[in-house]
C-alpha cells in the first residue's frame, strides 16, 4: 500500500515512557465515548498517531487500513493537505465570527451554496449545526415550529425505526432504536414510537427481505392510526441504518414508507449523517432513491471530519414558512463556524474534483459489494449486506445461530482480530461493518477481504 510506506515515513514514534504517560494521564482524567472504561484500561488505551489515505497508525506505528474511515466519516481520507491549508488560512484571516445577528462569513455562505446544488430538488436552504446529534436536533425544533405556525400544535410525536441510530442528546437519543443507548438513561422520552425497521435477519423473521420489506410499512401505517395521524410531527429514517448494524431497505421500501407519511401529512425526515456526500455512490440517497424528504439532516461527510460540523436541509417549503414567521430563536455559538465551513468547502471540492461520488457509483462501490459478496458462502457468514461503500457481515459460530451468546461477542471478538490482521472494523452486537474513505484502491479492498476471511475462519471458534 503506497499510503503505507507514504505514512511510516513521517512517523513519530512514541517511545515506551512517553506512552506509559499517556496512558495514565488517559486513565486519570479522560472519559471516553460509548466505552466501558474498566475493559478499556485493563487492555490500555491506543493512542493513534498519523493518518495519511485509508490508513492510520496506531501507538506502535504500526500501520492499520482503516475500513471505517474514522466513524463513518473520513470520506476524502487521511492527511489531505487542501483541507488542512483552507483551515490554516481561514485561521488566520477569521478564526470565528457568529452567524447570530444578521451576519455571517464567507464559507458559511459558499458551503451552504454548494451542499444546495448537490441536494435533491426543492431543498436550498441549509443550517449549519456542529454535530449529528445537533443536525436531528434542530430537524425536531424545525419540525414543532413549523407545525405550530400551520395551526398543528398537536403534532408533535415522533416515529424512528427499531435498529435507528440518530444520536445522543436526550431527544435523538428518544428516536435511537437501540436498548444499549436508551435504557441506561430511561429513555424514549414521551412521544417517541418506535416501529419496525427493515431488518428480518436481526428479527429472526423467516420472511424475505422484500415480505418483511412491506410488513414494516403495514405495521407502521398501523402504529400511526394507532396513535392518530394527528398527533403524529414526522417519522426519521437512515436510508441505510449504520450503527444498527448497516441495515439496507429493500428496493422502493424507503419510498413506500416515504408516501405513507404523506398520505397521513407526517414529515419525512433523511438522516443522512452517514449516507451523505458520496456513501452510497450519489451525493445523498434521498436522490438516488428519490424519496423527496420533507428534511435531510446530514454532517460526518461533509468535512470528512476533519472538523465537526452539522446541517439540516428543510424543504423549501417548510423553510418559507419558517423564514416568514419572524424571529427563529434557534442555533448555536458555532452554527457556520468559519474554520468548520472552510473544511467543508475544501472537502466538497475534492469530492467534486476527484470524483470520488462517481468512483463509488461505478467503480470502487461495485467492487466492494463483489468482494463483500463473495464471503457468503463461508460457514461464519450469517448474512451479508451492504450498499455502495458500506458493508457488513453478520457471523455465525462453528455452531450455527442458535449457539450465539447472549451478550453477543462476535463483533467485538472479530473486530480485534481484523486488527491483528492490520484492519480496524467495527464490531456490533455479532457483526462486523466497513465503510472505508471513497479514496480507496482495488489493492486495498483486497487486502480488506483476505484479511477479514482470516477473521472468519478463526471467528467459529469464539
Ligand atoms: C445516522 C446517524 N445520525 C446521527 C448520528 C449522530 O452524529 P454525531 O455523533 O455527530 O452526533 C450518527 C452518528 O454516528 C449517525 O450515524
Amino acid at each position: 500500500m503506497a499510503a503505507n510506506a507514504q505514512l511510516c515515513s513521517k512517523l513519530f514514534l512514541m517511545n515506551p515512557e512517553q506512552l506509559a504517560s499517556l496512558r495514565r494521564l488517559d486513565a486519570a482524567h479522560h472519559l471516553h465515548p460509548f466505552t466501558d472504561h474498566a475493559d478499556l484500561h485493563r487492555g490500555g488505551t491506543h493512542v493513534m498517531q498519523a493518518g495519511s489515505g485509508c490508513t492510520v497508525s496506531d501507538e506502535t506505528g504500526r500501520p492499520l487500513l482503516d475500513a471505517l474511515a474514522g466513524l463513518w466519516c473520513v470520506n476524502v481520507g487521511y492527511g489531505r493537505r487542501e483541507i488542512a491549508d483552507a483551515v490554516h488560512r481561514q485561521m488566520l484571516e477569521l478564526c470565528y465570527y457568529p452567524s447570530f445577528f444578521n451576519t455571517t462569513t464567507q464559507p458559511a455562505i459558499l458551503l451552504a451554496d454548494k451542499i444546495a446544488a448537490h441536494a435533491p430538488a426543492g431543498m436550498s436552504k441549509v443550517f449549519f449545526s456542529n454535530s449529528g446529534s445537533e443536525a436531528n436536533e434542530t430537524a425536531l425544533k424545525l419540525i414543532r415550529a413549523y407545525n405550530k405556525l400551520r395551526g398543528l400544535p398537536a403534532k408533535t410525536k415522533i416515529l424512528t425505526r427499531a435498529f435507528a441510530y440518530h444520536g445522543v442528546t436526550i431527544a435523538t437519543t428518544s428516536m435511537t432504536g437501540l436498548a444499549s443507548c436508551t435504557q441506561p438513561f430511561d429513555l424514549p422520552l414521551p412521544g417517541f414510537v418506535q416501529v419496525p425497521g427493515p431488518h428480518p435477519y436481526g428479527a429472526a423473521s423467516s420472511l424475505s427481505a422484500g415480505d418483511y420489506g412491506k410488513w414494516c410499512v403495514e405495521e407502521t401505517q398501523r402504529v400511526i392510526d394507532r396513535e392518530g395521524a394527528g398527533t403524529i410531527a414526522a417519522l426519521f429514517a437512515e436510508p441505510v441504518q449504520g450503527a444498527g448494524g448497516v441495515i439496507v431497505p429493500p428496493p422502493g421500501h424507503l419510498r413506500e414508507l416515504r408516501e405513507l407519511c404523506r398520505r397521513r401529512d407526517i414529515l419525512f425526515v433523511a438522516d443522512e449523517v452517514i449516507t451523505g456526500f458520496g456513501r452510497l455512490g450519489a451525493w445523498f440517497a434521498s436522490g438516488l432513491w428519490d424519496l423527496e424528504p420533507d428534511l435531510i439532516t446530514m454532517a460526518k461527510g461533509i468535512t470528512s471530519g476533519y472538523l465537526p460540523l452539522g446541517a439540516t436541509m428543510p424543504s423549501d417549503a417548510i423553510a418559507e414558512v419558517l423564514s416568514g414567521a419572524g424571529y427563529l430563536a434557534h442555533g448555536f455559538t458555532y452554527s457556520g463556524h468559519p474554520v468548520s465551513t472552510a473544511a467543508g468547502l475544501a472537502n466538497l471540492q475534492i469530492i467534486e474534483d476527484e470524483h470520488l461520488v462517481e468512483r463509488v457509483r461505478s467503480d470502487v462501490g461495485p467492487y466492494f459489494q463483489r468482494k463483500l459478496r463473495a464471503l457468503a458462502s463461508h460457514p461464519a457468514a450469517g448474512e451479508i449486506r451492504g450498499e455502495g461503500l458500506i458493508g457488513a457481515i453478520d457471523l455465525l459460530p462453528e455452531a450455527g445461530r442458535a449457539a450465539l451468546k447472549t451478550p453477543p461477542v462476535l463483533g467485538a471478538a472479530a473486530a480485534a482480530m481484523a486488527r491483528e490482521e492490520g484492519v480496524i472494523v467495527r464490531g456490533i452486537r455479532d457483526l462486523i461493518a466497513m465503510s472505508p474513505p471513497l479514496v480507496i484502491t482495488h489493492e486495498e479492498i483486497d487486502f480488506m477481504f483476505a484479511a477479514i476471511a482470516r477473521v472468519m475462519d478463526r471467528i467459529g471458534a469464539v
